[in-house]
């Protein structure tokens, strides 16, 4: 990949693909190539294929999926399984048919076995069963990545596959049922403090340890990797390090400016006790994280002020 490549990133208005944007844009990349769902819908094989074919595409980022949370997952198990496969067979197989050399698929740590040892290695890859929850999504998902592997075997393309930790930054997902867990803390923390409250409810006990990383620093992985020559398979990116949800959640309380105290509400689950990805592949290229969990945090609740009103939460 250089600084005049032709690269197409699928799914640029979510949070994963609006990042891959900023971070191309900052570093001199030119020729970003974009389409919304109503420009190009991805279930759609005949146009996907002229839209590649017409393109002349050097490198695809594929960010685009259907995603969601536990209660999406678990009550359209059809539509995750099926969304997930089409757009992905879609544009790996246009992709390879048109002549595209590079491209990289956004997996998910869900595609883990659910009792993996910690940290987890991109071969623990179907050496157990997968939680039941998200199974759907998450065979969709090793599909994808097989896809990878399989064309890159099969043609010598170099499609590569990337496995991100729990992302979170501008663009995030805050809805309070169905969003990312960093978020919706933020989410009822700000408005905890709107509301006067003397506690802030956090799920579960607080011990589960989780690992996060900020989007933009995923961005810079997934570049880092473009430019290393001779590599090919499945990459973890994380941030290395995990944090008890009851630690999270203090210092989302003190970035935010809640002085409440913790109050945690057993009747809900606590999942796996601890979910945190070996990055050592990744790492010995030379590749590490640079944003500091709480300047994240912070920058996040300053997007989340941004936006809150055009999201339609409480505000003032
Ligand atoms: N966020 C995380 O914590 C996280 C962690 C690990 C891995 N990942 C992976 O990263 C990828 C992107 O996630 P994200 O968080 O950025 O999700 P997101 O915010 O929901 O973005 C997904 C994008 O895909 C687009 N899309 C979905 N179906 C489409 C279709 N049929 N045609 C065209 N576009 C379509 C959506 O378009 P619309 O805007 O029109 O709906 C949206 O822009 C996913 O594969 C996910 O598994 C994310």
């Amino acid at each position: 990949m250089n600084k005049g490549s032709r690269i197409y990133v699928a799914g640029h208005n979510g949070m994963v693909g609006s990042a891959l944007l900023r971070g191309l844009a900052t570093r001199g990349y030119h020729h970003l190539i974009t389409r919304s769902r109503q420009e190009l819908d991805l279930l759609d094989q005949r146009a996907v294929m002229a839209f590649f074919a017409q393109e002349n595409i050097d490198v695809v980022l594929l960010a685009a999926a259907k995603v969601g949370g536990i209660h999406a997952n678990s009550t359209q198990p059809a539509s995750f399984l099926y969304e997930n496969l089409v757009i992905e067979s879609n544009v790996i197989h246009a992709a390879f048919t048109s002549g595209t050399p590079e491209l990289v698929f956004f997996g998910s740590s869900c595609i883990y076995p659910k009792h993996c040892p910690q940290p987890i290695r991109e071969d623990y890859l179907l050496t157990g069963a997968l939680e039941q929850t998200n199974e759907a999504y998450a065979i969709a998902k090793i599909a994808g990545l097989k896809l990878c592997e399989a064309y890159s075997q099969q043609h010598g393309t170099r499609y590569l596959s990337v496995m991100p930790t729990n992302l979170y930054g501008p663009n995030d997902n805050y809805d309070l049922q169905n969003g990312h867990v960093l978020a919706a803390l933020i989410r009822k923390t700000h408005e905890a403090k709107l509301n006067g409250l003397q506690s802030l409810p956090v799920w579960g006990s607080g011990s589960p340890r989780r690992e996060f990383l900020h989007v933009d620093d995923l961005a810079s992985a997934v570049l880092a990797l473009l430019d290393s020559d001779h590599i090919e398979g499945l990459f973890n990116i994380g941030f290395g390090k995990d944090i008890a949800i009851a630690d999270l959640a203090r210092l989302i309380c003190d970035v935010v400016g809640f002085s409440g105290s913790l109050e945690f509400d057993l009747s809900r689950p606590d999942g796996t006790p601890r979910k945190l990805l070996d990055v050592s592949k990744l790492a010995a290229l030379g590749w590490s994280p640079t944003i500091a969990l709480r300047d994240g945090i912070a920058a996040t609740y300053a997007d989340y002020m941004n936006n809150v009103q055009r999201m339609g939460y409480a505000d003032a």
